[in-house]
Formats: C-alpha cells, structure tokens, sequence
C-alpha cells in the first residue's frame, strides 16, 4: 500500500494526515488554534508560534495511529503557499526535515489545489469539471481539465466570501469565525426581509465583489441601531442569501460556458448547507452534477495535502530541498 504524509499550516489550522490512494484517509488530525477568536482574526505570529508546538506531537500521534513508520511513506506533501509566511515556514521546515532523514520525496502543494482535490480525497475527482474556490482568502471558478491542469475562469475583485461571511459575522456581533455563525443565525431568519446588493450581476464576466455587500450590511446594521435577536437573524439571513445568489448565479455561468457536466465546491464555505441547497438546485437546472467535499475536509486541512501529494509525486513531480514559500500566488498548472 502507498502512503502519503501531508502537512498544512498555512494559516492557523495545524493539520497532518496519511492517505493512501487505495484506501483514503488513513489518519488525520487537525488542531485549531482557539486563541485568535478572542482577538477576532488570526494573529499571525500567535499562529506561527502554535504551529511550533503543536506540530511534532500531531506528526508522531498520526503517525502511530496509522501504525507505521517513516520506512512506510512513499512521499511527503507540504502546503508552501499562498499563507502567512510564518506559518508557512513551520511546515515547511517541518517537512524538509522529515524528507532529508528520510531521503522520501517532497513536494509543495499550492493551499488552494489542495482545497480543490478534496474532493478527489474520498473517490476520484470526475473531470472536465468546474470547481468553485470559496474560502478565507479565495472566491474563484476554475476549469479543472484533470487534476494538475487548472483554467482561472474568474474571481473576486476585491473581497472573498468567506471573508464576507466574518467581516458581516463581526458587523452583527456574533462569535468569530462569521460563516458558522451567520449560518446558524440565517436558521432562524428570514432571508427575505432585507435586500442586499448582489454585485457585478450583469457584468457578463465569471467575476465576483462582496466588499459593496458589506458595506450595505454595515450602513443597514447603523440605521437600524439597537437590534432585536430577530433582526439580527433576519439581516444574518438575507446577508448569507445575497452572497449564496451572487456565488450561483457566476457558477451556472460558469457550467453554461464550458457546457461541462461535472461541478465541484471547495474551501471552507463549502461547508455551508443553504450554498449547497441552492448549488445543487442551480446548478443542476444547468445540466450538472453537484457535488463537495465531507465536511472536515473543506476547511484547511492535511488530508487534502497528502491526496494532492500522492497526485503530484505518482505523476513524477517532486520539489528540491531549496524548496521556498510564498505568501500570495495564483495556482498554475503542472500537468
Ligand atoms: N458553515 C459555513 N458557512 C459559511 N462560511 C463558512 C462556514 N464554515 C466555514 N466558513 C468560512 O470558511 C472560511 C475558512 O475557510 P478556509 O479554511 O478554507 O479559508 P482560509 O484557509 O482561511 O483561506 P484560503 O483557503 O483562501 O487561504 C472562513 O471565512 C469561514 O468563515
Ligand atoms: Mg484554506
């Protein structure tokens, strides 16, 4: 059996985990970072530090949980960008160590292709497809041709939507991080009883920007001044409508224009369940099939990792020990 070991701590998730192409996910663990909540964002040398303490003791727990040692790996697969340079660097380091003991092939994993090949995790990614990035830092619509050959079809112009989702989360006070929480909240709410803008709806590109979207929140948050329980979930509500809507409509203009058949979610608002819903509605009235990761494995994790890992290294694309990060980056095809 293969195995892959990959590390991500990219942002402020430390995550290791070992997959195997014949059997998935063989261990996998995640240790979140809970003290950036009381600061309402991440604290980047908070993040850094954490993963240093946290990493080694994750690396040999999933390790021993998988029941191997190092002489059973195939290759090591690392995220080595876009993140915070600190955090970056941890696994990095972290992994140049692992693979020059062990003399293991290494290969760097662009974060945002690991988002996308979570959902080659559990079975085969079918492919042409078109997969949507939402996530912290990403809104985009790619044209995956098979896993390695990537086709930015569009993006957001400012800010993405899961930072939409917390910048919003912050407006209404409710708990860090905002997407969690304003979708429990829009449970309650009435999507309806606000209208909130849905920007670049008729600019005919696959382009997004939430930063007006935020805005509006802000000023209708300020006219409304003190809020009821119930107002705050109604504006919670037709906030997350007014981002799921723009993120649908750009997705079916996406599938009409590649006339492809296979869509995909990816990143960490994946998790939401009323973008699914209507995903699934919208864009199967285009003529293809939904579908998106399990749950754990659409915020930042390993898993994702040592699945692009095995993709990379089975295809012969290893990295160098020079092997550096990058902060900021657009994922480019390799295959
Ligand atoms: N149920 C949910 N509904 C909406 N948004 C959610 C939900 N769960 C998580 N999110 C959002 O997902 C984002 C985190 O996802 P992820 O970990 O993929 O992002 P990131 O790693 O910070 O950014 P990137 O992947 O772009 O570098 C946060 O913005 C969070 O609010
Ligand atoms: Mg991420």
């Amino acid at each position: 059996m293969q195995l892959y070991l990959g590390i991500e701590t990219s942002c402020d998730d430390t995550s290791c985990a070992i997959y195997s192409p014949e059997r998935g996910i063989v261990a996998y663990r995640t240790a979140s970072q809970l003290d950036h909540a009381k600061y309402g964002g991440v604290v980047p040398e908070i993040a850094s530090r954490t993963h240093m303490k946290t990493l080694l003791p994750l690396y040999e727990t999933v390790m021993e949980e998988a029941g191997i040692g190092l002489g059973d790996l195939a290759g090591i697969g690392v995220t080595n960008g876009p993140g915070l340079t600190g955090s970056l660097l941890v696994g990095l380091s972290f992994a140049k160590a692992v693979a020059y003991g062990s003399g293991l092939p290494l290969a760097g994993i662009h974060h945002i292709e690991g988002h996308i090949l979570a959902n080659a995790i559990d079975q085969p990614m079918e492919t042409p497809a078109v997969v949507l990035v939402v996530s912290g830092g990403h809104t985009q619509l790619f044209n995956v041709e098979r896993p390695g050959r990537y086709e930015l079809l569009g993006g957001t112009r400012d800010d993405a939507a899961g930072e939409a989702f917390d910048k919003i989360g912050k407006i209404l006070g409710l708990p860090y991080p905002g997407g969690p929480s304003i979708e429990k909240a829009a449970r309650e709410g009435d999507a309806a009883a606000f209208k909130f803008p849905r920007a670049m709806r008729s600019s005919g590109e696959c382009d997004f920007s939430f930063s007006g979207l935020k805005t509006a929140v802000r000023l209708k948050v300020e006219e409304l001044g003190e809020m009821s329980e119930r107002t705050v979930v109604d504006v919670a509500a037709s906030a997350q409508e007014a981002i799921v809507d723009a993120l649908a409509l750009k997705s079916v203009m996406a599938v009409e224009r590649t006339k492809t058949s296979r869509f995909y979610i990816a990143g960490g608002v994946a998790a939401n369940g009323r973008l699914r819903e209507v995903m699934t509605e919208r864009i199967g009235g285009a003529g293809a099939v939904v579908s998106w990761p399990p749950i754990e494995y659409c915020t930042d994790n390993a898993a994702m990792i040592a699945c692009a890992a095995w993709h990379h290294l089975s295809a012969g694309r290893n990295d160098g020990l020079d092997l550096n990060t990058f902060p900021r980056g657009e994922l480019k095809s390799w295959s």
